[in-house]
């Protein structure tokens, strides 16, 4: 027991006390019919269990019950039959229980007095003792109920007992463990010390009766008291208890009241088969002699009361209202009295709830509506299972309307409601009813449109709560007509965020757009609802212009590709942005250029800061003169020119052209040097050079200068024959001076300043 927790004592000790509580608890009944003994044990047999046995216990409860003298299940010979022949008086209880205990009015029992014997030594201890008559000390008795058997201890004395053996002048120790014997004894004051118990009833003490066996001393004594005569004593006596408690015999054959017990009856009752409407009973044979069994059949609401007297141990309960609480309680009767009722109790079934309905819905609930079922109901219970996703499914308990907004669901998922009727103590359930919805999903969020260009463009979200299995986008007008786009959806119906590209727009145009959440049910979500602008269409008919320092540029945009607002025109060239004009006239003309150099021409146009795609054109700018041409260097045959490259050129590419009208000559050149010689000249001449500046196979103004090779003077003479009419006339000085100047102004006309010559004037013949 050392190593035994506090919990397993205390355990133990439950257990203990619970035991001793359940045990069969006894009545009493006082029968203030007066009837002898033997009527009165036959009528406590008949109707009760026993004629009442007497105990530490219960002695003051009998005796209170007790007004008078009454009936006790003792008698000098219990199994009396007409003699006493060689019975032992005193042998035990109605009931069988042994006569360990003894409350006797002083002087009862009354024995018979044998006639006295003056010389026996021998004294009967059945005698009082006697104070001033003898020696020796008074026995004191004691009972202890150790053992199955009481055993008796004299003190200071021999001792006989039944056990026989056990010799002491102390006390003995019971053993505490066998209380258990004892039980047969009424438990109402078990836990009394039985010692003190016993020796409380100070009767028995002061008035030393004589024991079932007895002793003797030897001592002498004094002669005794002879009793006067028998006139109390009884030959064959029975025991009333009297009002005050303590027993006297009388006469078995006076009428008197009596006292019976019984233990009291518990049994139970067994439901089983319960349905709506009916359940079937059984219960347990009542003890003794039982006439009939009285059946009480009552609701928990006070609708029903029925009773019922049947002999049977089982009854079928039909007709009941279904979910209601029945109490059942079934009396045995016995000599019309109802021994303690039998007790149970249940639930019928209750009934299913109809026309479940569903009324509406939203993301997160379901609106339930149904019918009460017929008869009585504790509560409905309703539980949601979804279809789509195995997630743990939701109860809604302890619902008495006859609705249910059902919420906490998931949004854009598909359930099934599944409803039962229970009872209070929740022992029974109805059939099911189920019904099946959708919650709707829910809506995209963060909604935006990217790379917006003229006939597609992007859109992004963040996927709602809950569940979906797509999505929906339209693509309207400004009066919201489809457009009939056509939208790319992703594989990935999870990816964050959610990106579609729509395509086939028209261009320049605001587009409306509803982007919608679509369920396992079909069912759509709200509806987000979304406004950007397609970019205009590209502008048409570029064409450019150029001078050495500017490009102009002009083109045509078509109201089909949309409405604009402005243009953009950007001018690059290698690659670098040189210049970004908006402008909303259809030209545009960038100044301060670099001359003969490639320049492109971007032209976007643009609504809502949307930019078309680029039409794109590219020019050279024209090229600018080279300068300050001159001959570098001369020979008789051979010119070389030089000049100066123009400024801000990109050009690197010249075309040199020498020309002579008189040798009727014209000659090009291309170079990539800043000089440019020509050979095989005639000597003399003079020839006019140009260098142009080539760019994009265009040329410049050309720089102009002209060189002449060296002479190769060759004399020729030309002699004049003259003849004239007039004599002499040709002799004249005049004459001849005038042929010369004429000759002169003809060389002059010929030659001009192309080829070096002098004309000198000889001597006449
Ligand atoms: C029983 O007898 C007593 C006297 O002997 C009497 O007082 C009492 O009324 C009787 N009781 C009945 C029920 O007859
Ligand atoms: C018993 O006898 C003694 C002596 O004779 C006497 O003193 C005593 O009072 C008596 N006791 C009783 C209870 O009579
Ligand atoms: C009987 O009870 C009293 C008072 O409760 C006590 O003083 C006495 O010792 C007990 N006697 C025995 C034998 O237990
Ligand atoms: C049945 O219930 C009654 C009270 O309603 C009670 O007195 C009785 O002891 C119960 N029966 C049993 C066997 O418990
Ligand atoms: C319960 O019902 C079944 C079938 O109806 C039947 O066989 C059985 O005997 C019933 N039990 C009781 C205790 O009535
Ligand atoms: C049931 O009915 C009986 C008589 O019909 C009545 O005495 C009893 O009080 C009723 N019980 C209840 C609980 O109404
Ligand atoms: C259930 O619906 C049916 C048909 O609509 C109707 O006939 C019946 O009365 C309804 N039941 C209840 C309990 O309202
Ligand atoms: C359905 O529920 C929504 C949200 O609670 C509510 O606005 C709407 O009126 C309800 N419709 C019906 C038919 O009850
Ligand atoms: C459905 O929704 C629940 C709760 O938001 C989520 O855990 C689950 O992954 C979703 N399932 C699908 C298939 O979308
Ligand atoms: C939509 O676009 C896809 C991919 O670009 C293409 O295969 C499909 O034919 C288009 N459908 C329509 C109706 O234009
Ligand atoms: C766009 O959504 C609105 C409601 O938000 C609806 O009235 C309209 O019919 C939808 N348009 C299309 C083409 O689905
Ligand atoms: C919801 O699921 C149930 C069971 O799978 C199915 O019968 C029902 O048609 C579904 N509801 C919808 C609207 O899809």
């Amino acid at each position: 027991m050392g190593c035994l927790s506090v919990t397993h004592k205390l355990c133990i000790s439950i257990c203990l006390g619970f035991l001793v509580y359940t045990a069969a608890e006894r009545q009493y009944f006082t029968i203030s019919h007066n009837t002898t003994w033997e009527q009165a044990r036959n009528h406590c047999q008949v109707c009760y269990k026993e004629m009442v046995t007497l105990t530490p216990e219960n002695t003051h409860i009998v005796s209170k019950m007790a007004n008078s003298d009454h009936w006790i299940g003792l008698r000098k010979y219990i199994n009396y039959k007409g003699t006493s022949n060689n019975d032992t008086p005193w042998t035990g209880w109605a009931n069988g229980d042994p006569l360990f205990f003894q409350n006797w009015y002083p002087g009862w029992p009354v024995f018979k007095s044998p006639l006295p014997k003056i010389d026996c030594c021998s004294c009967s201890c059945t005698c009082p003792v006697l104070n001033s008559t003898t020696t020796s000390p008074p026995a004191r008795f004691s009972i202890y109920t150790g053992s199955n058997t009481a055993s008796m201890v004299t003190s200071n004395t021999e001792v006989t007992s039944d056990e026989g053996t056990s010799a002491s002048n102390t006390e003995v120790n019971s053993d505490a463990g066998t209380s258990a014997s004892n039980t047969e004894v009424n438990s109402d004051a078990g836990t009394s010390d039985p010692r003190n118990t016993t020796s409380s009833h100070s009767l028995w003490s002061a008035t030393p009766q004589p024991p079932v066996i007895s002793t003797c001393e030897r001592a002498p004594m004094w002669p005794p008291i002879i009793p006067e005569n028998n006139k109390n004593y009884i030959e064959n006596s029975c025991v009333v208890i009297l009002r005050f408690g303590p027993w006297v015999e009388k006469e078995c054959s006076e009428k008197l009241p009596s006292i019976c017990y019984e233990d009291r009856f518990m049994g139970s009752v067994t439901i089983s088969n319960i349905t709506a409407s009916s359940a079937a009973l059984m219960w347990e044979k009542g003890p003794g002699d039982i006439s009939s069994y009285r059946l009480v059949v009552l609701s928990a609401k006070g609708d029903t009361n029925i009773t019922k007297t049947l002999k049977n141990l089982s009854y079928d309960l039909e007709g009941l209202i279904a979910g209601t609480g029945y109490d059942i309680q079934v009396f045995p009767v016995k000599c019309g009295r109802d021994l303690n009722p039998q007790n149970g109790t249940f639930y019928t079934i209750p009934g299913k709830v109809e026309n479940l309905t569903v009324t509406n819905y939203t993301e997160t609930t379901v609106t339930l509506i149904w019918k009460k079922p017929e008869g009585n109901y504790g509560f409905f219970k309703v539980t949601a299972h979804s279809n789509y996703v195995d997630t743990e499914s939701i109860v809604k308990d302890n619902i008495t309307a006859e609705s249910l907004v059902f919420d906490g669901l998931t949004q854009g998922n598909n359930y099934t409601f599944f409803v039962t009727t229970g009872v209070e103590d929740r022992t029974r359930w109805s059939d099911i009813a189920t019904i099946s919805e959708c919650t709707s999903p829910s809506k995209v969020s963060k909604l935006e449109a990217f790379d917006n260009s003229d006939t597609h463009l992007k859109l992004k979200w963040e996927p709602p709560e809950g569940n979906y299995t797509g999505f929906e986008v339209k693509a309207m007008d400004r009066n919201l007509l489809d457009l009939q786009a056509n939208v790319t959806y992703p594989k990935d119906l999870l990816a964050k965020p959610f990106e579609v590209e729509v395509k086939g727009l028209p261009n320049g145009k605001q587009i409306n757009f509803n982007v919608t959440a679509i369920s396992i049910c079909k069912l759509n979500g709200a509806t987000v609802h979304f406004t950007t602008y397609t970019a205009p269409g590209p502008v048409s008919n570029l064409t450019l212009a150029a001078g050495p320092e500017w490009v102009s540029a002009n083109w045509s945009f078509d109201s089909k590709h949309g409405e604009v607002s402005n243009f953009t025109a950007v001018l690059s060239h290698s690659g670098h942005l040189d210049q970004e004009k908006n402008i909303t006239a259809y030209n545009v003309t960038f100044k301060d250029l670099k001359t003969a150099t490639r320049y492109t021409v971007d032209v976007y146009a643009v609504t809502n800061n949307l930019r078309s795609p680029k039409t794109t054109n590219f020019i050279f700018t024209s090229p600018s003169p080279p300068t300050d041409a001159k001959v570098l260097n001369s020979t008789k045959d051979c010119l070389n020119f030089t000049w100066t490259a123009p400024k801000n050129s990109s050009a690197r590419e010249y075309i040199c052209n020498i020309k002579s009208d008189f040798w009727n000559t014209d000659n090009n050149k291309t170079v990539n040097e800043t000089h440019c010689k020509f050979t095989g000249l005639k000597s003399g001449s003079t020839y006019n050079f140009q260098v142009f500046t080539l760019s994009d196979n265009t040329t410049s103004q050309p720089a102009k200068c002209s060189g002449t090779t060296v002479e190769d003077p060759v004399e020729i003479d030309l002699s004049m024959l003259c003849s004239s009419e007039a004599t002499l006339h040709c002799d004249k000085g005049e004459t001849r001076d005038k042929v010369f100047d004429d000759m002169k102004t003809y060389f002059e006309k010929e030659l001009g300043q192309h080829v070096y010559y002098k004309l000198q004037k000889g001597s006449s013949t």
